[in-house]
């Protein structure tokens, strides 16, 4: 049996990138609000202001994925719809928007995934400093207590952060994404530190308030993947993906925003080379940080070539020359889900969940009125049979979410690549699924034995 009887089948989405609405029924703005609106950071100044319309059209979606099959979908509340301001009052229409869309999903049979943050902080939160301001962790704690309160009974999974590594590296590093500010990297580092503890008093807040909870994590990273199967090569690869590289790059390494949540403490290698520019560490930070959390997610796109060098180092490989690329232009690497799910599962020693993979393509309307994207069928293929590939070799893989069940705001590309299942036009707001939504359906319908 290669995908246990009970592998989850998702589809994964996030607010901002799909939902619109973005000043309607007592919303707050949020710093993408903002950015999405200043002149020259998102591609031809699109901005998520109506996005996919899925606030006013979630009804109608729950039925696709119902249609599609999903057992499961991850999708993210808004921080400034439900307490515009970040904290104190509630946005009792904007709560009313989860409520309905989580007993919508399960009238359908679909496990509702919560993520509390997928990037869009309360712009009200930000002004005070946002994850520099040490009473974060504290705004965050009573956030996540708010959504457990009012959802508990009903949802059960609940992924506190996602991809930490994006949402400090390409807004505070590179500032390609809201806020777009440059940050020190002792700022970075302190920004970090306060994440990690906030995703530590949100574990304490939602076990307070949901009995039975499940909570994971959703960090990203690039697969480091051995370029032949020599124990060598296997040993540079693990190497190289839990190494904390130097510069502004320490930002991706995978150790450094996983090791505190899941071993309790910062990778020595890391804390080496970024000793001047450490955070303050608490006497009790550690343990709130990792206290324990019930699944790990990962979010993984691509793979990076690694071989062992003549010197016994790992060293990193160029893709081939012409080798295949996505849309976004992203290097394409098939085996990347499963060399990332073995070093994880020995490292970390929990259930994984890959919390999004997929892959923009070049899909428009085709004369028949249909979207072949059989590129994007041929990428979810391979990269399942990685992942296949794992589950028969007895790691612990408790489900997959697709990325993304239709196209939607690609933060600063705005609305040029699309990853959907679904095609969106984005002037009427039609869906139209493509080739690989029917793919996927059977996938699902056949727990993988078609792969
Ligand atoms: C990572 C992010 O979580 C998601 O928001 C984004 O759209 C996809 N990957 C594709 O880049």
């Amino acid at each position: 049996m290669a995908f246990r009887k009970d592998f989850v089948w998702g589809a994964a989405a996030s607010a901002y990138q799909i939902e619109g609405a973005a000043f309607e029924d007592g919303k707050g703005e949020s710093i993408w609000d903002v950015f999405s609106h200043q002149p020259g950071k998102v591609f031809d100044g699109h901005t998520g202001d109506t996005a996919c319309g899925h606030y006013h059209c979630m009804e109608k979606d729950v039925e696709m994925m119902a249609d599609l099959g999903l057992k499961a979908y991850r999708f993210s509340v808004s921080w400034p719809r439900v307490l515009p301001q970040g904290i104190g009052d509630v946005n009792e229409a904007g709560m009313h928007f989860y409520e309905r869309l989580v007993d919508m999903l399960l009238e359908h049979g679909i496990t509702p995934y919560v993520t509390l943050y997928h990037w869009d902080m309360p712009y009200a939160l930000y002004l005070r400093g946002g994850w520099m301001n040490p009473e974060s962790p504290q705004w965050f704690a009573e956030y996540a207590a708010l959504i457990g309160r009012r959802l508990k009974g009903k949802v059960k999974h609940f992924i506190t952060f996602n991809e930490p590594q994006v949402f400090i590296g390409c807004s505070f590093i590179q500032t390609v994404h809201a806020p777009g500010v440059r940050m020190e990297r002792r700022e970075c580092l302190q920004m970090s530190h306060n994440v990690l503890l906030a995703h530590g008093r949100a574990v304490q807040a939602l076990r307070a308030e949901v009995p039975g909870v499940q909570i994971g994590y959703a960090p990203t990273s690039n697969a480091a993947v051995p370029v032949s199967e020599s124990l060598q090569d296997q040993e540079a690869a693990r190497q190289a993906y839990f190494a904390t590289p130097g510069g502004d790059d320490w930002v991706w390494s995978v150790a450094w925003w996983s090791d505190p949540v899941l071993l309790g403490k910062y990778p020595e290698d890391g804390m080496k080379i970024l000793e001047k520019d450490m955070p303050h560490v608490g006497g009790d930070d550690m343990k709130l940080i990792s206290q324990p959390i019930d699944f790990y997610g990962q979010n993984i796109y691509r793979g990076d070539p690694v071989r062992m060098g003549q010197d016994g180092r790992p060293e990193f490989l160029k893709h081939p020359a012409g080798g295949p690329k996505t849309a976004i232009g992203w290097h394409v690497n098939f085996d990347c889900l499963y060399w990332a799910v073995k070093f994880l599962n020995e490292r970390y020693k929990k259930p994984i969940y890959i919390t999004e993979n997929g892959m923009s393509c070049h899909d428009w309307l085709s004369l028949d009125g249909k979207v072949h994207d059989s590129a994007r069928i041929d990428y979810l293929h391979r990269h399942l049979l990685g992942l296949r590939r794992a589950a028969e070799e007895g790691i612990d893989i408790a489900g997959y979410f697709q990325w993304s069940l239709m196209d939607n705001f690609e933060w600063s590309q705005g609305y040029s690549d699309r990853f959907g299942l679904v095609y969106i036009d984005f002037a009427t707001l039609e869906r139209i699924p493509k080739d690989s939504y029917e793919w996927y359906r059977e996938t699902i319908h056949m727990n993988g034995e078609n792969l």
